[in-house]
Parts: C-alpha cells; structure tokens; sequence
C-alpha cells in the first residue's frame, strides 16, 4: 500500500488542518493586530482544485479528518462547493469547519447538505460589549443565532472555542460552564498561545487553565472525564453532573500534547506545516499536478516535524516573544 504519514517519533497522521484564506472580518485582539494584516495577494491562494488534488493523494496516505480553517473560512466565496469537493473524496470521513460563526446561520443548512459533519466556533465573550471590543467590532448576537441554525441543520456537536485571557474574560469561565448544563454544547477553554505575537501582549494575558479547575471548586460542581464528544484535537473532555451539554480544556502551554499529535496544516497560500508553532514550512503548491512530488513533501514535511512545541519556555525566559518559532500570525496558519 502507500506510504503511510508517520513522523520520526512514531505518530501517525490522519487529520489535515486547511486554511482556505488568510483573511478574516474580524480582527480579535490575540489574532491581529489593530490596524489588520497585509492579505496574501488572491493569485498566491490556493484554488479549491487545487486543494483538492493534495487532498486526494494525502487521502491515500490515510488522512481521514478534515478541517477548514482561515483567517475565517466563510469569507472565501462558495466554500459549500469546496466542502461538497472534499466530501467525495475515498477515505475522508469527517469534515469540520473553525469560524467565527458571523456569518453562518444563513449557510449552515447549504454547508451540512454539502457534506460539511460538524462546526467549531469561536466565542470569547457572552457579553454584547465585551465581544465587540475582544472582536474589534463584533456582533455577539449573530454568532448565537449560528448556534441555533447549526441545532437546526443538524450539525452536531456544536463546539465553543473560548481562548482565556487574564483580566480580559476569566471572570466569564462559569458562565459559560453554566450554559453547558441546560444546552447541548460543548464548551472548550483554550490556553492563549504565544503565535507570531511581536510584543509582551501575550505574557500579560496568558492564563493557565487550572484556574477552571479552580472555578468549579468555588463553585462546588461535580464533574466527570467525558470521553464520547467526537474530535480529532487535543481537548480534554469534562461533563458536570446532570448536564446537557460538556465542556474541555486545551492547553498546550501548561501541558504538553503532543505525545498524541495527528496533525498537518495546508496554508491558503500553498505550504504544509507540520507543526502549528514551528517555521518549517514546504511549498506544495508548485508541485501540484504530480502527486509523486506531494506525497514525498508530505514525508519531507513529517520528518522536520518536532517531537514537541516548547511553548512554555516562553513562560521562564526573559527571551523577546518576537522570537517565537513560527514568522506566521495565526490568521495565517488558521490554528
Ligand atoms: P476537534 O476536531 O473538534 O477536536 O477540533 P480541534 O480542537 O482540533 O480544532 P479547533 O480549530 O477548534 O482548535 C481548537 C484550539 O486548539 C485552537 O486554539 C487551535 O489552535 C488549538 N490546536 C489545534 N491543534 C493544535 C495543535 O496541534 N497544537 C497546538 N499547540 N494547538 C492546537
Ligand atoms: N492561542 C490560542 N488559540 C488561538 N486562536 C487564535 N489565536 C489563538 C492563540 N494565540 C483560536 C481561535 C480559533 C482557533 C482556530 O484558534 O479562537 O477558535
Ligand atoms: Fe502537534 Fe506541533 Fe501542535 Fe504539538 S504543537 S500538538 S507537535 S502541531
């Protein structure tokens, strides 16, 4: 059979991360700064056939799971036709969708009937004001009316990103774990990772997320592991007791994961990243057409792949964080 995606420290890959563009209608605080970012110019950005053809030889290699990622994916016209595309291809057997959800609930219906298996939303803030000003501009309210359209359409589970951020939105932890025991949601708290950041933004805001742990103990909640929520990431799973819904902990500085990594990532301007917080990157879109060629970049890929991230160093060091080892801001590399 083919070759198969394994790295030099045995973990094999089966879930493919593609950032369909690099550009976003927003411009959160930990993602962009203020006055926004130079866009790839539309030439460089892959074509939805040509991330078809990487998509079909990795396929064969024995990626399973896919996810669409951006900048936000949903500014990238037609993506229903990319997610059909993809949902024809042998061997993929998921395919999930990371957005801001501002623009979803008039197309979650069109996305599920293309193929699309379920949704990741980011949602830093339940408060109108707060969410405006974490988002630069905004509107809280049509991202709640995606939770409904996406109930509707049947995509299931429905998972909130919550990236914590010290004095920012830490005091809305048990909020959102209070939603979780009447909605069927999945709730994940997500450490804030110091990615292509350029100033001390990210030491200030960083917070680690045994203060969850904290909250449920003030607040005297019991909680079980949850170990059914389907994923492919590195969440760990909790649900209180008696609740609908669930909640999860990312935390990749404080903790490592990636003992269990399954992870590639395809930019939207055409590289294979093997790890989210590493610079090595291997253009694919010049080959594209010989799949030969990709799939040996593929392995050319895995094998730079770094046994683990060493985020926390950033934590001990008096090292500039503009020496993080990823040049990419996350809008680029889609998380
Ligand atoms: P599921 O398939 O639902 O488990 O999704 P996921 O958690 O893989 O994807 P999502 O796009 O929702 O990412 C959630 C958070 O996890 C984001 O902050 C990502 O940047 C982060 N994340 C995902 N994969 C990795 C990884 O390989 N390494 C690190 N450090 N963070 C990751
Ligand atoms: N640290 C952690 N998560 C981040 N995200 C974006 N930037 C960061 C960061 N610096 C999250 C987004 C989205 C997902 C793809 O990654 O909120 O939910
Ligand atoms: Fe995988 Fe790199 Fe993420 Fe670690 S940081 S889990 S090695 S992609």
């Amino acid at each position: 059979t083919m070759s198969r995606l394994v790295d030099p420290f045995g973990r094999q890959h089966n879930y493919l991360r593609i950032s369909v563009t690099d550009r976003c209608n927003l411009r959160c605080i930990y993602c962009m700064p203020e006055e926004g970012m130079e866009f790839e110019p539309t030439d460089n950005i892959l074509t939805y056939e040509e991330i078809v053809d990487v998509v079909r030889v990795v396929a064969e290699m024995g990626i399973r799971k896919i996810r669409l990622t951006g900048g936000e994916p949903l500014v990238r016209k037609e993506l229903e036709k990319l997610v059909a595309m993809i949902s024809s291809i042998p061997g993929i057997e998921d395919i999930a969708l990371t957005t801001n959800g501002i623009f979803l609930a008039p197309r979650a219906a069109r996305l599920k009937e293309a193929g699309l298996t379920r949704v990741n939303i980011s949602m830093d803030s339940l408060r109108p004001d707060r969410f405006k000003s974490i988002t630069r501009g905004g509107d809280v309210r049509k991202v709640l009316d995606s939770i409904d359209a996406c109930v509707k359409a049947g995509l299931s589970p429905i998972k909130l990103n919550v990236v914590l951020m010290k004095g920012i939105n830490d005091d809305e932890i048990a909020d959102f774990i209070t939603l979780t025991q009447y909605r069927d949601i999945h709730v994940r708290f997500i450490e804030y990772m110091p990615i292509g950041h350029s100033d001390s933004q990210w030491k200030n805001l960083y917070l680690p997320l045994n203060r969850v742990e904290e909250v449920c103990a003030e607040q005297q909640w019991q909680y079980e592991a949850e170990t059914t929520i389907r994923g492919n990431g590195p969440s760990e799973n909790y649900r209180l007791h008696g609740a609908v819904g669930s909640f999860g902990l990312i935390h990749p500085v404080s903790e490592h994961f990636c003992q269990t990594c399954n992870r590639l990532r395809l930019t939207a301007d055409g590289y294979i990243k093997p790890c989210l917080a590493w610079t090595e990157q291997f253009q694919v879109r010049s080959v594209i057409g010989d799949d030969a060629a990709i799939r040996q970049l593929f392995l050319d890929a895995l094998g730079t792949k770094p046994e683990n991230h060493e985020m926390s160093k950033f934590l001990q060091d008096e090292q500039d964080i503009s020496h993080t080892p990823t040049a990419r801001r996350m809008s680029q590399i889609g998380g």
